[in-house]
């Protein structure tokens, strides 16, 4: 017999970053100007988040690259670093991500890569609190997710080791 499951989510599509709550769009703002933080000499794509945790901290994260390229770190892995390593098991409550790209726009969201959402999804299940994700260029619409869950279906984690 065979079953079919269906994986679906539903997410926000704000016009723009004033649509947002004030902590949210405060926080969207320092993603942007923390981009500036990056540093991204070969791709010239930086990248920067902001997490608000449980307590009220903001921390902050870019991606750093390196003359070596895969020694190179994606800001969201930069920030988990950060966040594991100065608050213990404090949960993020909201993470915002945006980039500014060196030759090119930043008016659309884009949404982290799949090594990224790996380490979220751990963080995540970690702190066993969501993760919620605002995306969106220096300018434009926002999309608001409301777990990393629904960015990486059947994930693996540490249930899947035996
Ligand atoms: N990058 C991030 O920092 N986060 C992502 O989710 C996607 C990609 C970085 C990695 C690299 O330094 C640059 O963007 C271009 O891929």
């Amino acid at each position: 017999m065979m079953q079919e499951k269906k994986f679906q989510f539903s997410y926000k599509i704000l016009e723009d970053s004033h649509a947002l709550a004030d902590e949210d769009a405060a926080l969207l703002e320092l993603a942007r100007a923390t981009t500036q933080k990056a540093y991204a000499p070969y791709s010239g794509f930086h990248v920067a988040c902001a997490a608000k945790l449980a307590n009220g901290s903001t921390v902050v994260g870019t991606n750093q690259e390196n003359a070596s390229y895969p020694v190179g770190i994606c800001a969201e892995r930069a920030l988990l670093a950060a966040v594991g390593s100065g608050y213990n098991d404090e949960p993020i409550l909201t993470l915002a991500i945006s980039y500014h790209p060196v030759n090119g726009s930043s008016n659309r969201p884009v949404s982290p890569c799949g090594m990224c959402r790996q380490a979220l999804s751990e963080y995540e299940k970690r702190t066993g609190t969501p993760i919620r994700l605002l995306l969106s260029g220096m300018e434009g619409p926002v999309y608001v997710i409301n777990t990393i869950k629904d960015l990486l279906p059947l994930a693996f984690s540490e249930d899947d080791l035996c």
